[in-house]
């Protein structure tokens, strides 16, 4: 077998984020501009170079992949890729196919998903307040969501709930979307906002730090440290009144970059060594040089030994432009 990826701190890339797409059918507040402008569709890589990419990966190693957008359900023709890369899975080489989504499609899709091979999914709900729901994401339906939510439970798979931690929008609901989720059987993960992009408003209004929350939530439940990992950088504590767990992903308050195990690849098919820095590297020319996949993995080992230590992001008051000037929906997070 060929070399596995290891950057220049030892940390082997075991975990590849795909953005399938750079459109997303909302708008949320803190990812981007109510006139966002998306790449012309001529840009993208076809299913087909997407597929050679992912599958150029696994046989470096990658035992993880995550599609993500933008929204990764508004691709067209997504199930199709979704379908193929399944044979990583059959053949062992893939632990995990997984997406995140921000649940629109979801009711259509649900069962296609499993049937493909995807056991667990990642959907992002900012609120259960239908209006505020409609506030935040700008365009979306909350009772959809909720539809796509229940058909994904009832097709099997696993799901974990995103929340994104917004000072004065969700904090006072983080407790409720816990125990909705845990009713369901489903993980619930909170995140800090990171400076990613323009976006309309100011994010250091929107700022919530985790610490904060978590205090909070231990005034009310007892919360044990758990060792549950997925591979992500959530940490986890147990909630003993609910039985579930809630995860913390705090690059803000505690950063986690020295455990990183993970890349990221635009729809154009950019390849992104970390979600904050900009430095990248071009994989859709050596992709298109030749139909063998020599220069491609020349090109991605070449990008892994210039993976950078980590972010340096920092919301500031004085420092008001964004960290990095891409949109979080350009790598998916
Ligand atoms: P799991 O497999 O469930 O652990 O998923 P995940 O947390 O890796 O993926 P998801 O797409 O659900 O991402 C949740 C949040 O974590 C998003 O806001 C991502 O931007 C953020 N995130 C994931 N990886 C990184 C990372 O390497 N650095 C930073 N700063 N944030 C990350
Ligand atoms: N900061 C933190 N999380 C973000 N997401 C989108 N933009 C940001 C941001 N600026 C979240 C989405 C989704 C996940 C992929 O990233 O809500 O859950
Ligand atoms: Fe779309 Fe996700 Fe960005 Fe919301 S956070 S606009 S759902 S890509």
């Amino acid at each position: 077998a060929p070399a596995p990826l290891v950057d220049p701190f030892q940390r082997a890339i075991s975990y590849l984020r795909v953005s399938v797409t750079d459109r997303c059918d909302f708008r949320c507040v803190y990812c981007m501009s109510e006139h966002m402008q998306f790449l012309p569709k001529r840009e993208l890589l076809t299913l087909e170079e997407l597929d050679r990419l992912c599958s150029s990966f696994i046989m470096l190693g990658v035992k993880k992949l995550r599609l993500t957008g933008g929204e990764p359900l508004v691709r067209r023709d997504l199930m199709t890729l979704i379908r193929s890369l399944g044979r990583h899975l059959d053949s062992g080489a893939l632990e995990e196919l997984t997406l995140t989504t921000n649940g629109s499609q979801l009711e259509t899709h649900a069962r296609d998903l499993f049937a493909a091979g995807v056991r667990r999914i990642n959907v992002s709900i900012d609120t259960l307040d239908p209006e505020k729901f409609r506030e935040i994401t700008r365009r979306g339906d909350l009772a959809q969501v909720i539809r796509g939510v229940d058909a994904a439970l009832a097709a099997g798979l696993k799901i974990k709930i995103n929340t994104v931690a917004l000072r004065g929008v969700n904090e006072d609901e983080i407790a409720s979307i816990a125990e909705w989720s845990h009713a369901r059987g489903m993980d619930l993960s909170l995140i800090e906002t990171m400076p990613l992009g323009d976006i309309d408003g100011d994010r250091t209004d929107q700022y919530l730090p985790l610490s904060l929350v978590k205090a909070r939530l231990a005034q009310r439940w007892t919360l044990n440290e758990s060792a549950y990992r997925t591979g992500g950088p959530a940490r986890y504590v147990s909630v003993a009144e609910t039985g579930g767990r809630i995860g913390f992903i705090t690059p803000m308050t505690h950063n986690f970059c020295e455990s990183c195990n993970r890349v990221r690849v635009t729809c154009t098919g950019t390849l992104y060594m970390c979600l904050g820095q900009d430095d990248a590297a071009d994989l859709r020319t050596p992709l298109r040089a030749s139909e063998d996949d020599g220069k491609l993995v020349e090109a991605i080992r070449e990008a892994i030994r210039r993976k950078p230590k980590g972010h340096d992001f920092i919301i500031d008051r004085r420092n008001a432009k964004p960290a990095v000037a891409r949109h979080m929906s350009t790598t998916g997070g």
